[in-house]
């Protein structure tokens, strides 16, 4: 269940934790604290270096080393021998010759351009995306037992958390009867779009579950189990997935991204147009945060991409001020009783919804004890095999109600460690308001004192403030924790998630609103029946409510005055304290003992 990359250390040197400037300025409590942490991360220390976000169990990554004739070998990994890896490009290929396969030969024929489209102001409806070009999923037989989880189209896609496909959420979902395209009386000016990389492989590390960790334990104790029943194609398979990269789905979907964007918001490249100059759009320096931008870029732009556009590329590391990353700051979120009661809720909900599955299968896997970590991480292997390769065996050993009760599980998860239920939520969500906010009123950042970077966000180039269309590429949590620094409670209302049941009326679904490729408009409208720039948020395809947004008022097609929005943010700039939310020495009780449901800290005693 990893979501947050991992931290790496320095090469075998003796300090413990690394020690960027931005860290090592502020002595406690980050150093008391340290020695907490220390414990737990010594284990993982001696495997490979590398720290994982809240994790309590060491796992040792494979080791791939190329040997002189270019094949792969693998070394002491606890899984290594059952796993598949295939590298591809061959370092040298024999038949690789540049110079007689050059780039541009000329003749290119006739190239004159049309105009630009512009699909949300002249198609008569909106697209749908459905979310899986590509992938098969098993059928499902309606399991038709006249509860209300009867569902003649269980979609399979739609039940894996922040694991699903995105796809179009339909109209009113979230509360406003709206279409996402150009309301009548209004045209769309500018659009600010945040949306999460495509499908990639499992991280490198899970604190609950995780693909490569079932696959280890069942290859460490091969020789003592056999499968059989629906089981039985285990005693054949191995394990195929890397770490980290973007899929070739999560490239479809980036590159599908980039092509509705042009279809939907060309217009608006009128207006870099006529200032001469070309649009920035930002991502971060992570193999699969780079890839998805560029995927993104092809579709939007098509090859070539030279001259079309500006790509800023932003370091995610530790200590380096990014908003798109802003976790790499924020020194409490390393803690485990800051942020870390998302996998206790986890846990807990395995061990109902899973419980029939674990008796039924447990029967089916002799010589080995079947848990219920094992079974939710089956449910997540069959998830990314299906993003990665296309398909999983492991999609059809779980029922229909299972399947929702893993997708809920995600909801747990994302809730307490991303959204309006985690305390670090609305801080590390804060800096990509304060960029929004400077993009709306063409004026830049007052004060960096949160995860914006000064270097960046003040400089014209790196940080234009005048254009119409902003593309900024990042994490599942990013988002959500956008959508919590912004105040959008609709999706709060029913209160923190419990572990004994799924709540029918919940607000807050990840699969709706952290799926791979989740996409989020800003659009700004300028309205023939209301006075002032108009705000909307526009979360894949569903309207968002903005009534939570203090001086917002309800509106059938969602929308707010820029300027009444721009007070309302700037009232939570003030009172976000990314100072006390990072550095603060405070903690919450562990498991259900605390509950926020605005993403905020407790106060200062
Ligand atoms: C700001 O970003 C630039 C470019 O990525 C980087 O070189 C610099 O270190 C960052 N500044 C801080 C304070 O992180
Ligand atoms: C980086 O963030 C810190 C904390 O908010 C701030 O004090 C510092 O000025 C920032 N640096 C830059 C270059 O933005
Ligand atoms: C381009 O769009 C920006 C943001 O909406 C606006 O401030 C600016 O006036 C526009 N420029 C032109 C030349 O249309
Ligand atoms: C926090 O919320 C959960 C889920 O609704 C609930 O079970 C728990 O009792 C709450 N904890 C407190 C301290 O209110
Ligand atoms: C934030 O949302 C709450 C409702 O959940 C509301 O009472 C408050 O006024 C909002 N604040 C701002 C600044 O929008
Ligand atoms: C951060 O700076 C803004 C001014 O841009 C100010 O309104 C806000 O109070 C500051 N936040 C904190 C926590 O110091």
């Amino acid at each position: 269940m990893g979501t947050y990359s991992d931290i790496k250390y320095g090469d075998g040197d003796d300090e413990l934790l690394p020690q960027p400037a931005a860290l090592r300025a502020k002595p406690p409590p980050w150093n008391r604290k340290l020695h907490v942490l220390a414990g737990f991360v010594v284990g993982i220390l001696t495997c490979l270096s590398v720290l994982h976000f809240y994790h309590s169990s060491s796992t040792c990554n494979i080791v791939q080393v190329l040997s002189p004739t270019g094949s792969v070998e693998l070394y002491a990994s606890p899984w290594a021998g059952s796993s598949e890896v295939h590298h591809f490009p061959p370092p040298s290929p024999t038949n690789a010759n540049p110079k007689l396969f050059p780039t541009d030969v000329g003749f290119a024929g006739h190239t004159a351009t049309g105009a630009e489209p512009a699909l949300v102001v002249t198609a008569p409806s909106y697209p749908i995306h459905t979310g899986a070009p590509g992938l098969v999923a098993p059928s499902f037989d309606d399991d038709d037992d006249g509860d209300d989880d009867d569902d003649d189209d269980f979609d399979l896609f739609r039940h894996w958390g922040n694991l699903s496909p995105w796809y179009t959420i339909e109209r009113g979902t979230f509360g406003v009867d709206a279409k996402p395209d150009e309301p009548d009386t209004c045209s769309i000016t500018g659009v600010h779009l945040l949306h999460r990389h495509g499908a990639r492989y499992p991280t490198s590390f899970a604190n609950y579950g995780g693909p490569a960790n079932i696959a280890g334990r069942l290859h460490e104790n091969a020789a003592e189990w056999t499968a059989e029943g629906e089981l039985k194609f285990l005693n054949t398979w191995t394990y195929k997935l890397g770490e980290e990269l973007l899929t070739p789905f999560g490239r479809q979907q980036m590159y599908d991204l980039g092509v509705s964007t042009r279809l939907k918001y060309g217009f608006l490249l009128r207006n870099f147009s006529e200032k001469n100059t070309i649009p920035v759009f930002r991502t971060e320096s992570q193999d699969r945060m780079l890839a998805s931008a560029i995927n993104f870029a092809l579709g939007f732009f098509g090859h070539s991409l030279e001259g079309q556009y500006q790509q800023s590329i932003t370091i995610e590391e530790i200590g380096f001020n990014n908003t798109l990353a802003s976790y790499m700051t924020c020194p409490n979120f390393f803690f485990p009783d800051k942020g870390g009661r998302a996998t206790w809720y986890v846990e807990r909900w395995a061990d109902i919804y899973l419980a029939d599955a674990l008796d039924r299968l447990a029967l089916q896997l002799h010589g080995y004890d079947l848990t219920t970590e094992d079974l939710y991480a089956m449910q997540e292997m069959c998830a990314y095999e299906t993003v990665a390769i296309g398909y999983s065996a492991f999609c059809g050993l779980f029922t229909e109600e299972e399947w929702r009760g893993f997708n809920y599980a995600l909801d747990l998860f994302f809730w307490y460690t991303a959204a309006w239920g985690s305390p670090l939520a609305r801080v590390l969500g804060i800096g990509y308001v304060q960029e929004l906010v400077a993009r709306l009123t063409h004026e830049p950042i007052a004060t960096h004192n949160s995860s914006t970077n000064a270097t960046l966000a003040d400089n014209p180039t790196t940080f234009p403030l005048h254009d119409a269309l902003y593309v900024d590429a990042t994490h599942e949590v990013i988002v959500l924790n956008v959508l919590t620094a912004l105040n959008l409670t609709n999706f709060a209302a029913t209160g923190p998630l419990p572990y004994d049941h799924i709540p029918r009326d919940r607000a807050f679904k990840s699969a709706q609103l952290a799926p791979f490729g989740t996409n989020v408009h800003f659009q700004l409208l300028s309205c023939g029946d209301r006075t002032g720039t108009q705000i909307r948020v526009i979360v894949n395809d569903g309207v968002v409510p903005l009534t939570s947004v203090r001086g917002c008022p309800e509106d059938e097609d969602g929308l707010c005055p820029v300027e009444t929005f721009v007070d309302a943010m700037r009232e939570l700039i003030q009172t976000t304290d990314w100072q006390w939310g990072c550095w603060g020495d405070w903690s919450v009780p562990g498991g259900d003992g605390w509950n926020t449901t605005d993403g905020y800290p407790p106060a200062p005693v």
